[in-house]
């Protein structure tokens, strides 16, 4: 039987390599993201490259009860695979940066991940089967001075992954945090041309590589996936030094390369 997937911020970069993985394993596909153009060309090419029953959703999820909104749009429609990627950095000192993007970032990280989490699990517990993908960050394993909301929020989507993970263990169902280095996507430009995001020459990963790793790692129900040898290093620096340090080698980063 025909499996379908779920995927956010399919438009582009990460969300957009693995809506072409989904396609290439012939699931049904409900793509959703913000930006209409975008997502129409991504129907296209992928209707016109694959056998695949594609539906669109045009949504700003920065929005209150978006989550409702989808399901029922789909009809509560049973999903075997949900990809909570959308997502956006932000960089700057907390005490400049705009709330109205910050508070965007948090609902779309953080509220609308956990209840599209939560409307769809219900109907996976019950049939023994799905498959989740949440795309968190290596920004998740430290705070990140200068990106403060996105580290946290990138932080709260692997505690909260991991913690379902473990409650689901046995249920068929698996939650995979997906925690990429740095990735050439569209992401370093709405950053800012100011964050160290931009200035990375060396260990920038490909979109599709990040992505095909975060697709196996998810159908193999690893509960975290870090890509690249380097990153998992990088993953366990924190652990080894003192919570201050680890909070001042990102500003160092940060700082070096805003000059
Ligand atoms: N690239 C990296 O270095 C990197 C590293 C670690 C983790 N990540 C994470 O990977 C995920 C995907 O990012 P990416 O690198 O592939 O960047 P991207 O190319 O900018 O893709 C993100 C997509 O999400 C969409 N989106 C943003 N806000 C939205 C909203 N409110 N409602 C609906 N869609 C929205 C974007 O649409 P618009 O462009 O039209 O706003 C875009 O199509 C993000 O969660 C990001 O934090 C990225």
């Amino acid at each position: 039987m025909t499996k379908t997937a779920l995927v956010t911020g399919a438009a582009s970069g990460l969300g957009y390599e693995l809506a072409i993985l989904l396609a290439q394993d012939a699931y049904k596909l409900i793509l959703i993201d913000i930006d209409a153009s975008s997502l129409a060309k991504v129907k296209t090419a992928l209707e016109s490259d694959y056998k695949v029953e594609i539906v669109t959703l045009v949504k700003d999820l920065s929005t209150q009860g978006i989550a409702e909104e989808i399901m029922a749009d789909i009809a509560h429609a049973p999903i075997d695979v949900l990809i909570n990627n959308a997502g956006f950095g932000l960089f700057g000192s907390f005490v400049d940066t705009d709330w109205e993007r910050e508070s965007k970032m948090l609902h779309v990280h953080i509220l609308t991940t956990t209840h599209l989490t939560k409307l769809v699990l219900e109907g996976m517990v019950k049939r023994g089967y799905g498959r989740i993908l949440n795309m968190s960050s290596l920004a998740a394993f430290q705070p990140g001075p200068l990106m403060a909301i996105y580290y946290a929020s990138k932080g709260y989507m692997l505690s909260f992954s991991e913690a379902i993970a473990n409650e689901l263990k046995g249920t068929g169902v698996t939650v995979t945090a997906l925690c990429p280095g740095p990735t050439k996507t569209a992401f370093q430009k709405t950053v800012s041309s100011e964050s160290s995001d931009n200035k990375i020459t060396f260990n920038m990963a490909s979109a599709k590589a990040v992505a095909a790793y975060g697709y196996k790692s998810m159908h193999n129900g690893k509960t975290y996936a870090i890509p690249g040898k380097f990153n998992k290093f990088l993953a366990i620096v924190p652990r080894i030094v003192s919570r201050n340090a680890a909070a001042s080698i990102v500003r160092k980063i940060q700082e070096k390369n805003r000059h």
